[in-house]
């Protein structure tokens, strides 16, 4: 349905119904003859694919008469978007909230939970899973102590895979169907590929369910995992790197939440992304299709990439009309001030026009260049004197 043919209610009304967007430049780039898709999933109304989860399970758990108004508490472990989500969807609702969200999550996160009103608990990064400093082990003990508190617990609750069953892979579905095929744009008709990184794993779960169930039982679901986490099936995978930090949230864990299928049937194939393949992939995603995703977005896409470029991807990847849809979780808001992306934005070498720029104004290039170190400097200098006061391990991550 179009979002903009009549008033919706509330902010809630906008989440999900993302558009699916043609990778045409990438893709020529890459040499691939089929059509590569990205679902752009940061123009949900709170910034990403995770508001489809918190609204489904709030509006799930308020039907169950879990939810009480004026007296539960939100608590929540999450990587941040899911706080964000359930944040927006709680501002709406009236329930407090507190999100437990480890230290190595953005400070752009923390700062849009606070101003959706939520409490935020910061954790240990390398806390295990299982710990009582953790994430989760904090979330468990706030709940035991806060009266009304609930968690609806993103790893196991049933509506997560569910909100991706019942929106986003019908969406991607219906975009694909709906869309005629031309002499310019030859389709198959179907998804062919879907490729999506996997953090509690609902996300894949879901849409593949309902592209095989539905759709397309043919379809090649390929899961993302970062190097460092052990989601990657076969286990065999995960040994390299096995508990390595990586800097891109939202993505790969220490545990593997119930919600994920690892059921080959349902995701089909695995492959394990770097930090820097990822933010490569970032850059692509700005540079030539203009669209201002977050790492996980990256991590996907490479894997997609690496994927067509392989023995068992390259006939789909020389197959015209062939699509394939990449899930692009969410969108640079929430890592504005990460030195990732500020090294990616703002050093990259002086380009022919800035050149020009400077013999026009009558500068020198080197003054281009430093104005440019400055600011990043600036920006870190601000952000990172933050960062040290509240989060004691954000040092792992200063250097990337
Ligand atoms: C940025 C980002 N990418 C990817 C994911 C993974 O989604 P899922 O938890 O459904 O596997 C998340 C989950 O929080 C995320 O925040």
């Amino acid at each position: 349905m179009s979002r903009t043919a009549h008033i919706i209610d509330d902010a809630l009304g906008a989440v999900g119904n993302t558009p699916l967007v043609r990778l045409d430049r990438i893709a020529k780039e890459e040499g691939l003859e089929c059509n590569l898709l990205g679902k752009v999933e940061y123009m949900s109304a709170g910034g990403s694919v995770k508001d489809r989860i918190a609204k489904r399970m709030v509006e799930e758990a308020e039907k169950e008469g879990k939810l009480v108004p004026g007296r539960s508490v939100v608590i929540e472990p999450t990587s941040g978007n899911t706080g964000i989500g359930l944040a927006m969807a709680c501002a709406i609702k009236g329930y407090s909230v507190i999100i437990t969200l480890p230290n190595k999550m953005s400070l752009e996160k923390e700062a849009a939970l606070r101003a959706l009103g939520a409490e935020v608990v910061r954790t240990p990064t390398e806390a295990a899973w299982n710990s009582p400093e953790s994430h989760i082990g904090v979330a468990q003990r706030l709940q035991r102590e806060i009266p009304g508190g609930i968690i609806l617990d993103q790893y196991r609750n049933i509506n997560n895979p569910l909100a991706h069953e019942y929106t986003t892979g019908p969406e991607i579905i219906e975009a694909v169907t709906g869309t005629a095929s031309t002499d310019s744009h030859p389709s198959s008709g179907k998804v062919d590929v879907l490729v999506a990184g996997a953090g509690t794993g609902g996300t894949i779960t879901g849409m593949s369910r309902a592209i095989k169930k539905k759709h397309n039982k043919e379809c090649i679901v390929v899961g993302v995992d970062p190097k460092g986490s052990i989601l990657a099936y076969p286990d065999e995978l995960n040994t390299e790197g096995a508990g390595d930090p990586y800097v891109v949230e939202g993505i790969g864990y220490d545990f593997v939440p119930d919600v994920l299928s690892r059921d080959p049937a349902d995701v089909n194939e695995w492959l394990k992304t770097s930090d820097e393949e990822a933010f490569a992939a970032v850059r692509l995603l700005m540079r030539h299709e203009g669209l201002l995703v977050g790492g996980s977005s990256g991590s996907a896409l490479s894997g997609a990439l690496r994927w067509l470029h392989s023995e068992r991807g390259r006939a789909i990847a020389q197959t015209k009309g062939a699509n394939v849809v990449v899930l692009l979780p969410d969108g640079i808001r929430n890592y504005m001030s990460k030195p990732w992306f500020l090294k990616m934005a703002l050093e990259a070498e002086p380009s022919p026009l800035a050149r020009h720029i400077a013999d026009i104004l009558k500068t020198s290039k080197s003054d281009v260049q430093t104005n440019v170190a400055s600011l990043a400097g600036g920006i870190e200098s601000r952000t990172s004197a933050i960062k040290k006061e509240k989060r004691p391990d954000a040092v792992d991550e200063a250097s990337r």
